[in-house]
């Protein structure tokens, strides 16, 4: 029964880490910070597993042995262990208690140096710094830049330049949130009146989900983000566009969603630059169109999934702040290809 169950839980485990791609794994790193941890985990996945072995083989060799007749009486009335059992088993137990107390101490020592590794290899040249802000439930992400023009707010979604050193600077709007992406580096929390420090720097291209790793509300599952790493020459090109103000809708349909937009509420909470939409309290939709996911990683973004967020966004999340919003039937798909139309 119990192998039983042990099997079934293990081919969740693999079937698991299958769909995930590994593309939400910290032992698939793709940056030193989290090869520095993926290291460490393995190194305690081994020396904790062959002690596990080690034991069970005694637990069942005691199990198994053949009773010597004593099993019936307590050991201190007839069968007391000669002197020679006794100081052997002294030998042993001493013996026993001191490789653990060293093997607790290699494993210390293993984990405050990868502490220390991890968090020297942030003073590098060519540092980019992104601010990140934790709010119920979503991430607004600001590219931090000398020059005002240069600066890029957007959310739930960041590209980055693959070798380049990232700084992520953290902080909340409301309660503790925490900035996890398992391939890149190990988890900060976001803390309220509070800036927090991590950095990341990815090694290879690729799509990484993160994730919030810190209790902070109802949804605190559907606080996802992806960190896009692409070649340098890809995310300038990137970024170029993102800079831009959003584009005017040409087709008449969006025109119309476009109208429909500034006319409802939701502007007082989004922002679309070169729009008369500036709110700041939900994210900015400049160029929503073309971020992978909505609601924070909840929903992949299609027309379909939009939808049914706009009309009911409180059953998809329930107690997040989207307001729900009476849009007539009429006005949804302009509403759609407009949003949609903002890459
Ligand atoms: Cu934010 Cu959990």
């Amino acid at each position: 029964m119990r192998s039983g169950l042990a099997t079934t839980a293990l081919a969740w485990v693999l079937a698991l880490s299958a769909c995930a791609g590994h593309q939400q794994s910290s032992i698939d790193p793709a940056g030193r910070q989290a090869d520095e941890i993926a290291g460490l985990w393995w190194f305690f996945f081994w020396t904790t597993g062959i002690i596990f072995g080690v034991v069970m083989v005694f637990t069942l060799l005691a199990l198994t042995r053949r009773h010597r007749g004593i099993e019936q009486e307590p050991l201190e009335s007839t069968h007391r262990p000669s002197e020679e059992t006794e100081s052997k088993l002294t030998r042993v137990v001493t013996g026993a208690t001191i490789l653990t107390v060293l093997i607790l101490l290699v494993m210390l020592v293993a984990s405050v140096s990868t502490g220390k590794s991890v968090s020297a290899l942030s003073h590098e040249k060519n540092a980019m710094t992104i601010e990140v802000t934790g709010n119920q439930w979503w991430w607004n992400f600001r590219y931090v830049n000398d020059d005002p023009r240069r600066e890029l707010v957007t959310a739930n979604e960041i590209h980055i330049p693959v070798g380049r050193p990232i700084m992520i600077r953290g902080m909340s709007q409301d309660v503790i949130h925490s900035f996890w992406v398992p391939n890149l580096n190990g988890k900060r929390d976001l803390i309220p009146s509070r800036t927090t420090i991590e950095w990341i720097k990815a090694d290879h291209p690729g799509r990484f989900r993160g994730e919030c790793a810190e209790f902070c509300g109802m949804q605190h599952a559907h606080m996802a983000f992806w960190v896009i790493a692409e070649p340098e020459d890809q995310f300038d090109a990137w970024m170029q566009r993102e800079l831009q103000p959003a584009a005017e809708p040409t087709d008449p349909v969006a025109k119309h969603g476009q109208q429909v937009f500034l006319d409802h509420a939701c502007v007082f909470c989004h922002s679309v630059r070169g729009t008369a939409a500036a709110g700041h309290t939900a994210p900015d939709l400049t160029h929503f169109g073309s971020r992978l996911t909505i609601a924070a990683g909840t929903l992949p973004n299609s027309m379909g999934h939009l939808g049914g967020w706009i009309a009911d966004p409180q059953t998809v999340k329930p107690g997040n702040h989207m307001a729900t919003i009476p849009v007539p039937a009429g006005d949804v798909q302009p509403l759609l290809n407009y949003l949609e139309g903002l890459k």
